[in-house]
C-alpha cells in the first residue's frame, strides 16, 4: 500500500511506542514524516528503524507541553515538509495514585501534556492543514475515557477531554476541508506499559503498591495471547490520516483487542 506517497506528516510522540510504530508504517507507505519528540534518544531509535525510508524522516526534539517549544516546533516541520496534510497527536504520559495522595502538580503536569499538549499543537499545525490535501488530525484518547480505570483519574480526565476536544475540531473544521478522529488504545505494549505488555496482567507501570486489583473489570483482551503490539494501533491511525478514512470524522477507534467490550 503507497497510501501516502505525496502526503505529509508530523507525528508526536514519534520516539517509542504507538507514535513510533505510526513513523514508521505511514514512512512504509510512501510518507514524508516529521516525528517529533521530548525523547532525543528515541528519536535516533526511530531513526534507526527507518532503515532505508530514513531519507524521508525529519525529526525535532520538542515538548508539547512547552508553548515556545511546540510553536518553533511546528514551524519547523512545516518548513521541513513542505506543508502539512497530516497531524498525529501520540505524545502522552501515564501516573497512576491514589488521588486522595495526588498533588495538584502532579494532576496537573498530566493535563498538561496530554490535553493541553494536543491542543497547543493542534493550534500551531491547523493554518498549514487548512492549505494541506485532504487533511487529517487523529489524536490519542484511551480505553480510560469511557471505562473506569481506578488509580488514573488525571490522565482518565486528560484523555476524555481529549476525545470531547476531537468531536468539538470535527464540527469546526469539516467545512474546511479537515477531519478530526481520535483512537482509543488499550492494551498495548509500549513504552508506556514496560514491564506488564507481555503478560498483560498489570495496567502500566507506577500503580500503588497496594492497588487494588480487582477494581480493573478486565485486564487482559479477548483476542491474541496478551497485550499486542503497537503496530496494531498504528495500522488505524494511518488508515485515518489516509483517504480511506475521508468519511470519517468526529468519531473515535477502539483498538484494544476487546479487552472492553
Ligand atoms: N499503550 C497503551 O496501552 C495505551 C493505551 C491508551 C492510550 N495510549 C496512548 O497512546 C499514546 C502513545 O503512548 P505509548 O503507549 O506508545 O507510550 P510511549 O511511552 O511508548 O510513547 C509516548 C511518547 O511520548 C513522548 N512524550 C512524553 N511526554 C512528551 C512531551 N511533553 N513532549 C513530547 N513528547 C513526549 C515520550 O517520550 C514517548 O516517546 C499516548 O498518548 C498514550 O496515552 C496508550
Amino acid at each position: 500500500m503507497n497510501r501516502y506517497e505525496g502526503r505529509r506528516a508530523l507525528i508526536t510522540g514519534g520516539g517509542s511506542g504507538i507514535g513510533q510504530a505510526t513513523v514508521l508504517r505511514v514512512l512504509a507507505e510512501g510518507g514524508a514524516v516529521v516525528a517529533a519528540d521530548i525523547s532525543e534518544r528515541g528519536l535516533r531509535d526511530t531513526v534507526e528503524k527507518a532503515g532505508a525510508h530514513a531519507d524521508r524522516l525529519t525529526t525535532r526534539v520538542l515538548d508539547v507541553a512547552d508553548e515556545a517549544s511546540v510553536r518553533d516546533g511546528v514551524a519547523a516541520a512545516v518548513t521541513a515538509l513542505g506543508g502539512l496534510d497530516v497531524l498525529v497527536n501520540a505524545a502522552g504520559i501515564l501516573r497512576s495514585s491514589h488521588t486522595h495522595e495526588t498533588s495538584l502538580e502532579a494532576f496537573n503536569r498530566v493535563l498538561q501534556v496530554n490535553l493541553a499538549g494536543t491542543f497547543l499543537v493542534i493550534r500551531e499545525a491547523v493554518p498549514a492543514l487548512l492549505a494541506g490535501r485532504d487533511a487529517a488530525v487523529v489524536n490519542f484518547s484511551s480505553t480510560s475515557a469511557t471505562f473506569a480505570h481506578p488509580y488514573m483519574a488525571a490522565y482518565a480526565a486528560s484523555k476524555g477531554g481529549i476525545q470531547s476536544m476531537t468531536h468539538a475540531l470535527a464540527a469546526e473544521y469539516a467545512k474546511r476541508g479537515i477531519r478530526f478522529t481520535a483512537v482509543q488504545p488499550g492494551s498495548i505494549s509500549s513504552g508506556m506499559t514496560d514491564g506488564s505488555g507481555a503478560s498483560g496482567q498489570s495496567m502500566g507501570p507506577g500503580l500503588p503498591e497496594d492497588a487494588d486489583m480487582s477494581l480493573f473489570a478486565k485486564l487482559s483482551p479477548a483476542l491474541g495471547q496478551g497485550f499486542a503490539g503497537p503496530e496494531t494501533v498504528a495500522s488505524v491511525v494511518a488508515m485515518l490520516g489516509s483517504a480511506d478514512g475521508r468519511f470519517i470524522t468526529g468519531t473515535e477507534i477502539r483498538v484494544d483487542g476487546g479487552t472492553h467490550f
